[in-house]
């Protein structure tokens, strides 16, 4: 296996997948992905339309995966056809490295591939990924309530939910809760 990339299988082991850092060739397509309005609603993180330059505060920030410390910032891509396809992200940001916490997101940003297992993967793969070699003690993740894959991919890997902030999220014209869950190194 090569350094810093993660491997998985999803649809009951028929497909690979991995995870590899992400470097700044990818950003232009992440930026895409934060601004499709489909993923945004469900994305928490990014609230109105962001910029190359935006990704690249936002990953010198979290991490690129070009400096020396352990990559934080990933690109998840399946194998289609022999090749590498990148279809979304997942990384550890607002880490506090005196505590040994950081915040875990991941969206797929090609849509065909919703549902598929891919996210659950992911989540699994990171956890251990964060725990056992970035060496973290918690890893906290955030959902809308309504963001249903987001929180059974979560809780499928690890998450559990510590509480809820209400009326949280503001979306599709209502404010909506938002489920606070994390993962904490025995
Ligand atoms: C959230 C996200 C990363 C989850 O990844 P995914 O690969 O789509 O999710 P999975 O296929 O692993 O599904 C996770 C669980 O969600 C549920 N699920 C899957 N498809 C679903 C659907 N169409 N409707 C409702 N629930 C569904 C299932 O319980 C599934 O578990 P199962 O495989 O045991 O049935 C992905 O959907 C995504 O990128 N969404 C947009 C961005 C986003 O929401 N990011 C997270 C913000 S916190």
């Amino acid at each position: 296996m090569a350094t810093n990339i993660i491997e998985f299988v999803f649809q009951r082991g028929e497909k690979k997948g991995r995870l590899r850092p992400v470097n700044r060739k990818d950003w232009g397509q992440i930026v895409g992905w934060w601004n499709d309005p489909e993923v945004r609603r469900l994305f928490d993180v990014h609230f109105v339309d962001q910029t190359f330059s935006d990704a690249e505060k936002w990953f010198a920030k979290a991490g690129s995966g070009e400096d020396e410390r352990l990559p934080r910032s990933f690109v998840i891509e399946v194998e289609e056809d022999s090749k590498w396809l990148p279809v979304g992200t997942a990384e550890f940001y607002s880490e506090r490295p005196s505590h040994k916490t950081a915040e875990f997101g991941f969206l797929i940003g090609d849509k065909m591939w919703w549902g598929k297992g891919i996210g659950t993967e992911t989540a699994k793969r990171m956890v251990k990924y964060g725990l056992d070699q970035i060496g973290y003690k918690r890893i906290g993740a955030v959902s809308a309530g309504y963001n249903v894959r987001s929180l059974n991919a979560l809780q499928k890997a690890g998450f559990q939910i510590e509480g809820i902030r209400k009326s949280y999220v503001f979306r599709d014209g209502q404010h909506h809760d938002q489920t606070v869950m994390s993962v904490i190194k025995p």
